[in-house]
């Protein structure tokens, strides 16, 4: 899906110019934007192939939603997975990462679109992945981002997500908003509660985190 130019097919390094290129952009927007970005490196493979596990060929075309690409490590992941046929829209709000990524994929089947999630309008999707840094975000905003994805997905869709382990001790230090986090914690608990999910750890990641997942009832 993701077509190598020619530079790229004859100097391999210039791969790894790009890789280096990609990771700097995000230390250099997380600096300037700490809160929406969330993450001072992007995820790790191990992260990534886990968000996708739900990915699974089918016969009959899949829509996909991913919220907050970043440089693209989870969408690298997700593409590897769709089959010819299924379609994948990428939402992310920051100017700078959705120049990147607009360069960066010009499959046909994959959208770009530069605005925050609560100004995407679009539904029936097969599957949501979520890069999201809901601890960073109020109780009224992640609530918000949660019915919304629900509602967007088809009966039998899934929305995976991950969250960093040991939140408090960053946001202890950061901005001592405890309370907030332990409200945000409750809620996502009570989702998950609702929708059969599975949480996996992964400790391979800067800094380790929990992939969740949960299915939307109803065939
Ligand atoms: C933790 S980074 C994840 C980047 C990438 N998916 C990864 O895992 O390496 C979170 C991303 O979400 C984006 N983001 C934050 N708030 C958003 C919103 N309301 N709508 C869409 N994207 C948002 C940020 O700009 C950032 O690129």
């Amino acid at each position: 899906m993701y077509i190598r130019s020619k530079l790229e097919r004859e100097f391999p390094f210039f791969l790894i110019f790009k890789a280096f290129q990609e990771k700097l952009l995000f230390l250099i927007r997380f600096f300037q934007s700490p809160e929406t970005i969330g993450s001072i490196f992007p995820s790790s493979d191990a992260l990534t192939s886990k968000l996708v596990t739900q990915i699974a060929p089918s016969r009959s075309p899949k829509k996909y939603l991913e919220v907050g690409a970043g440089t693209g490590a989870v969408t690298d992941a997700i593409i590897k997975k769709l089959g010819p046929k299924d379609t994948l829209d990428v939402v992310e709000r920051d100017p700078a990462l959705c120049c990147l990524l607009k360069n960066k994929y010009k499959n046909p089947n994959i959208k770009i679109y530069e605005k925050s999630i609560e100004d995407f309008e679009e539904s029936d999707y097969d599957g949501i992945i979520s890069s999201l840094p809901f601890n960073q975000f109020s109780l009224d905003f992640v609530k918000g981002v949660f019915f919304k994805y629900l509602k967007m997905m088809k009966p039998g869709g899934f929305l995976s997500y991950y969250e960093y382990k040991y939140p408090e001790v960053c946001t202890r230090l950061l901005t001592e908003q405890r309370q907030r986090l332990e409200k945000i914690r409750n809620f996502k608990t009570e989702v998950g509660q609702k929708f059969d999910e599975k949480i996996e750890s992964v400790w391979w990641n800067l800094p380790p985190a929990d992939v969740r997942s949960i299915q939307k009832k109803g065939y």
